[in-house]
């Protein structure tokens, strides 16, 4: 994979609200386009769980800095793509608006996939009048006018994303084949009530993820950022092949393998166009395309492993190298700081 843009991860100590969730009611295979108020059994499980967790007060810097999850989420929609998934492998991600251009490469890239994604809408909540005396203070919050047209504005731009992938008889079948020329869809709105507009700037990473998480219903699943790009490959070929897959479904949930992802940024001394293409150029299809990206890397200096400038714990441990070297597995020894990008099996991440 790589990086059309750096960014640095913050990993944000912020835990999982809905830890246990009813897998039966998701796994129905068959989605369906749903609303608020029209959720099918896996939306619809998914609403009440998060939402019997919601407490309608606005997270502070105080709470998180003391490492209090905030439980001022609120699902707002979820839309769930119509179309199959063909892979096992879903990738879940976290984005807020301005990261859906990102996120519509992930998903060209990854045709037959499914994706799931929550996106972010940080409200900074209004001060509200001190009850009178005598009158117990009003619980709940109710959003202002203002922050009510900012959502449904949100709601918009997320519909408008969303469609322009399940717009189905063109998208899906062009050339008279079934198989999608894109991902397969399924995101979740949520809004944060915040208390102000530090808070509204610091994404809860973790509680997002595990939302996009509860979505995926594939055996393999790989949490990702939406500023990465697949190589072709990953979809074309490591998941077409039913032999790999069998084993590499067996391996995660008999011997909790985990497969690591060498994840790669691009020359950061570049301009951010250039960047997106070289980012572009080094997934692409191609005559050989591993010996292509470590040309790109060798020789041109266009790309590089991810953190190689920077910092090298967080990735060293993959040791690209040997990835340079070899088509086979190998074994990637855990080393303290290593925090890598990684293929697992999903009732791993449930338990
Ligand atoms: C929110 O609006 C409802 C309905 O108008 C009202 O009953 C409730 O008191 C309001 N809550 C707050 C906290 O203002
Ligand atoms: C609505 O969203 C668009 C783009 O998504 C933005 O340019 C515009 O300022 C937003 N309007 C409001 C009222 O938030
Ligand atoms: C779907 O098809 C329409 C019309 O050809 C096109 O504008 C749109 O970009 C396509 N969407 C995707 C995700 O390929
Ligand atoms: C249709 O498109 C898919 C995906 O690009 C491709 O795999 C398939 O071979 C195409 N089928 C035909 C008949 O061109
Ligand atoms: C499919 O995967 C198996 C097992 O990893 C491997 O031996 C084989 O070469 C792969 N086939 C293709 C066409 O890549
Ligand atoms: C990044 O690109 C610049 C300009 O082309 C080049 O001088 C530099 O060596 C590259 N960096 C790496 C790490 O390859
Ligand atoms: C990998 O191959 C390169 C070039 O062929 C060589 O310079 C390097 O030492 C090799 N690394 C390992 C770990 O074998
Ligand atoms: C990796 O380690 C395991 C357990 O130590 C071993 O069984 C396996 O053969 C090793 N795989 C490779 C490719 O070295």
């Amino acid at each position: 994979m790589v990086r059309a843009q750096g960014g640095i991860l913050l990993l944000l100590l912020r835990i999982l609200l809905c830890s246990v969730f009813p897998e039966t009611n998701i796994a129905s295979g068959i989605g369906s386009l749903v609303y608020g108020n029209k959720p099918d059994a896996a939306a619809s499980a998914l609403f009440s769980c998060y939402h019997a967790q919601h407490i309608p007060d606005p997270i502070t810097m105080g709470a998180y800095l003391r490492g209090i999850p905030s439980r001022s989420l609120r699902m707002h929609r979820i839309w769930w793509s119509k179309h199959r998934h063909r892979l096992a492998l879903s990738i879940f991600t976290h984005s807020d608006l301005d990261r859906l251009k990102s996120l519509e490469r992930q998903c060209r890239g990854y045709p037959g996939g499914l994706i799931t994604v929550a996106v972010w809408v940080p409200i900074i909540a209004e001060a509200t009048t001190p009850p009178a005396p005598g009158q117990k203070p009003q619980s709940g919050y109710n959003l202002t006018a203002a922050q009510s047209a900012m959502l449904a504005n949100a709601t918009n731009t997320v519909d408008r994303f969303y469609t322009t992938f399940e717009s189905p008889a063109i998208n899906s079948s062009a050339n008279g084949s079934s198989y999608p020329h894109t991902c397969i869809l399924r995101i979740v709105l949520v809004y944060e009530l915040v208390a102000n507009d530090i808070m509204a700037a610091l994404m809860p990473l973790n509680i997002l993820r595990n939302t996009a998480m509860l979505m995926a219903t594939t055996p393999l699943v790989a949490m990702v950022d939406a500023d990465m790009l697949f190589n072709w490959g990953l979809a074309a070929k490591v998941l077409m092949n039913t032999s790999r897959v069998v084993m590499m479904e067996h391996k995660a949930m008999r011997e909790l393998t985990v497969w690591v992802i060498p994840i790669f940024d691009t020359n950061t001394t570049r301009s951010i166009p250039e960047r997106v293409s070289l980012a572009e150029e080094a997934v692409a299809d191609g005559r050989n395309p591993k010996a292509k990206l470590l040309d790109m890397w060798h020789k041109r200096g266009d790309v590089y492993p991810y953190g190689m400038y920077g910092y090298t714990l967080g990735h060293g441990p993959t040791n690209y190298e040997i990835w340079s070297n070899t088509s086979s597995d190998y074994n990637v020894t855990y080393q303290t700081g290593y925090e890598p990008f990684f293929i697992v099996a999903r009732r791993v991440l449930h338990r």
